[in-house]
């Protein structure tokens, strides 16, 4: 056989096979194509390829570098032809499974942030029990953060290592401060009114603490103030305790242990029992009769109780957060659980 006739052969077979691939309309008639050109025991290029042995030996090394360069080229045309056929069936498949009955994806909605919940709350609990919200600034004098409080210039609670004071021109330099509690608003609330007094504020306060699983150096108190006449302790302990039972939904307990602050006497840290765990929530007292001196109260008068707890923390109780930085992070995917 002349080398031009074999490699004419292939050029032919090469130009039917690719026309064959492309033209193929399902897999079917495409691995049908396959067989016939490709096909290892009968196909045409293997039928083509015995003609080699019978070209002149001189001939034979470009006959057969032609030939492994069509089978090539061959085969590359079947693989695009597969291809292009698996994606068209692909695309088909999806278009065949859109199912118009299928209930749309919801979309995400916001809520409020689980201490804006603990607050509202709160203050609904707190409502029912005849306490009305009082506000106050957050950027506080030294009158109603400390001395009202009947905390003296030289107390350590004034430390700048332990406030945010505001830096200020001259002599106005220190007189401000992020407020540290929320008992200033126990002041402004006197001020502004006359006993009986029943109120409550619930809001931010700033302490230069380093972030950990129970500090962070914002978080949010709730204070009560009570004053009347003939206000005791066990008022003041039946009022934490049913605000307890009502926020946790169950049998709390309250425990007391003796403290100080400056504007209680005496003064105690309150302590919640739940599913066998106690756990501080905040500072509490009778108020101490220096701060009712300091708004004008008649301490012969009226009597009062006053308490301030950790918002957070009993947030996170509830909640079973182990964490109150988790509060402030703004991952959505914990955000969402609540
Ligand atoms: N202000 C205190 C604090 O931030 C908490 C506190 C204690 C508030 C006793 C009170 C109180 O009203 O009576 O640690």
């Amino acid at each position: 056989m002349a080398l031009s006739d074999f490699l004419a052969d292939l050029d032919a077979l090469a130009a039917e096979a690719e026309a064959a691939f492309a033209s193929a309309a399902d897999g079917e008639t495409l691995e049908e194509a396959r067989v016939k050109f490709l096909g290892a025991k009968s196909g045409r290029l293997k039928e083509v390829q015995k003609g080699i042995a019978s070209v002149d030996k001189a001939d034979k090394p470009a006959a057969g570098k032609r030939f492994n360069e069509v089978k090539t080229l061959i085969g590359d045309a079947y693989d695009a032809a597969r291809v292009k056929w698996e994606q068209s069936t692909k695309t088909a498949g999806t278009a065949a499974a859109f199912d118009v009955s299928v209930p749309g994806a919801r979309p995400r909605l916001g809520r409020l942030h689980p201490i804006t919940q603990t607050i509202a709350e709160l203050t609904d609990i707190m409502g029912r029990l005849g306490f009305t919200v009082t506000e106050g600034p957050e950027v506080e004098d030294l009158w109603h953060n400390f001395e009202a409080l009947n905390i003296p210039l030289e107390h350590p609670a004034r430390d700048p290592l332990d406030n945010f004071y505001l830096a200020a021109a001259g002599a106005a330099s220190g007189k401000r401060l992020l407020r540290s509690q929320t008992s200033t608003v126990q002041i402004r609330a006197m001020e502004r009114m006359k006993p009986p007094l029943r109120i409550i504020s619930l809001g931010r306060v700033y302490r230069p603490d380093t972030a950990d699983a129970t500090h962070y150096p914002m978080f949010h108190q709730i204070e009560g103030l009570l004053i009347d006449r003939h206000v005791t302790m066990a008022d003041l302990k039946s009022v934490l305790r049913l605000f307890a039972r009502s926020y946790f939904e169950d049998d709390v307990h309250i425990r007391f242990r003796p403290s100080f602050f400056p504007f209680t006497e005496p003064s105690v840290e309150v302590d919640m029992s739940w599913h066998d765990k106690w756990i501080e929530m905040g500072g509490a007292g009778m108020v101490d009769p220096n701060v009712l001196e300091s708004v004008g109260y008649d301490p012969d008068e009226v009597t009062g109780f006053a308490f301030g707890l950790g918002i957070e923390r009993v947030c996170a109780r509830r909640h079973a957060v182990t964490d109150i930085r988790e509060f402030y992070k703004n991952d959505v995917r914990f955000l969402h659980q609540f």
